[in-house]
């Protein structure tokens, strides 16, 4: 079927074309997309930090409506709510343990171009690949994408606010419940207060968190953090981090959630943390951290991981964060901003200065909630 897309074939590039959309295999579900959230790693692949191969659909945080589904298609059916997910193999050890976040084939299958029948499902009018990213390509009226990329969602809840549980939200929230799983009452420390870190915290004060402390260079981000559930805020270009993380806790913290990417920023959170504290990294960065093994990191028995995609199965936490939000513990809502589609440029640019947190691109303007 033919489809508008926005096709990238260059650094900070997005056309509008007409492309051809395969039609869904015996494992695979045809969606019409109603809106896609903009993510960061969505830039990096515009400011090619990390490569794909080119021409490139972008977009990883679809949602949307359920067309058509092949034959051996069992969760879904016409007419579903569905958010777009990450694509995981399914059968790798990590996979198999619960952790598709960790799967093996993580990155070929999300960032390799093509899905795990080894093809794209997207063509030019002239017949030539079109690389698919995530298993999706949301930034299209409409994807093809396996059937484990799918997740049904409450047909109540306005679906273009759900786009983002499938990758930004789902990261911040699965690293705290999935990944750090703070116990009630320890101390948690957010660097950075985006869609990501801002989803964290909203996890960790679900979790029963406390303090909740939101580190951030723009007031404007940290007055948000306030309103969803920080119990402090520091901004670090005006206060020394370390000296207030540990004026507040005591100790330092038992948690810490990083999503800046700035190894400086790395190396605070991990000497803000207590004996035994653990902080997660999540951002997509990209240049080298220093510290020292010793007094950093053996000698106070302090952990850094690394986490992908929160560490989790995107089937199981997304209905969970759906209820959240239902319930309103979780308002994703006060982090949104709606763009039209042939807005794309100015959705990026404002996620990049920082006026909006989470960009959603509407595609279909018919949709009512
Ligand atoms: N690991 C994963 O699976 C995964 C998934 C999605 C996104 N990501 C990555 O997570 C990161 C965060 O994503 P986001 O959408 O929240 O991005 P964002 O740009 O909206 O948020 C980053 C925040 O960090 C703040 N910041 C920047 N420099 C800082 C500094 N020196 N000190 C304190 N704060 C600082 C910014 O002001 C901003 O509020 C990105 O790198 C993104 O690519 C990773
Ligand atoms: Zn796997
Ligand atoms: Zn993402």
């Amino acid at each position: 079927m033919k489809i508008q897309a926005m096709v990238t074939t260059g650094v900070m590039d997005f056309e509008q074309q007409t492309l051809v959309l395969d039609e869904p295999k015996s494992d695979e579900v045809l969606v019409k997309i109603v809106a896609t959230g903009v993510c960061h790693t969505d830039a990096t692949i515009l400011d090619k930090s990390i490569p794909v191969p080119y021409p490139v659909v972008l977009g990883h945080e679809g949602s949307g409506i359920v067309e058509k589904v092949g034959g051996n298609v069992t969760t879904v059916q016409p007419g579903d709510h569905v958010v777009l997910g990450f694509t995981y193999c399914g059968h790798c050890d990590n996979c198999l343990d619960g952790n598709a976040g960790g799967c093996e084939s993580l990155l070929p299958l999300n960032f390799g171009g093509k899905n795990k029948h080894g093809e794209t499902p997207l063509h030019t009018e002239n017949d030539q690949d079109v690389s698919q990213f995530f298993g999706q390509s949301s930034f299209a009226t409409y994807a093809t994408v396996d059937e484990g990329n799918v997740i049904k969602v409450d047909k109540e809840i306005d679906l273009r606010y759900l786009g983002p549980l499938g990758c930004g939200i789902l990261t911040g929230s699965g690293t705290v419940l999935n990944s750090l799983t703070p116990e009630p009452g320890s101390s948690f420390v957010v660097f950075g207060t985006g869609a990501v870190g801002l989803s964290g915290m909203m996890a960790a004060k679900i979790a029963g968190c406390y303090p909740i402390i939101a580190v951030d260079i723009h007031d404007s981000r940290l007055e948000l953090a306030k309103e969803l559930g920080a119990t402090h805020t520091i901004n670090s270009k005006q206060e020394d981090v370390i000296t207030r993380i540990i004026e507040i806790t005591g100790k330092g913290a038992h948690y810490a959630l990083e999503t800046t990417g700035v190894p400086e920023v790395i190396l605070a959170g991990i000497r803000s943390l207590r004996v035994k504290g653990e902080i997660a990294a999540v951002a997509v960065g990209t240049r080298d951290l220093a510290l020292n093994v010793f007094t950093d990191i053996v000698g106070p028995a302090k952990t850094l991981k690394g986490v992908i995609e929160g560490d989790a199965v995107p089937q199981l936490i997304i209905p969970k964060l759906v209820q959240f939000f239902k319930n309103g513990q979780f308002p994703v809502d006060k982090l949104v901003k709606f763009y039209e589609f042939n807005q794309i440029e100015q959705a990026f640019a404002d996620s990049k200065n920082g006026s909006t947190i989470k960009p959603i691109l509407i595609l279909d303007k018919t949709y009512k909630a």
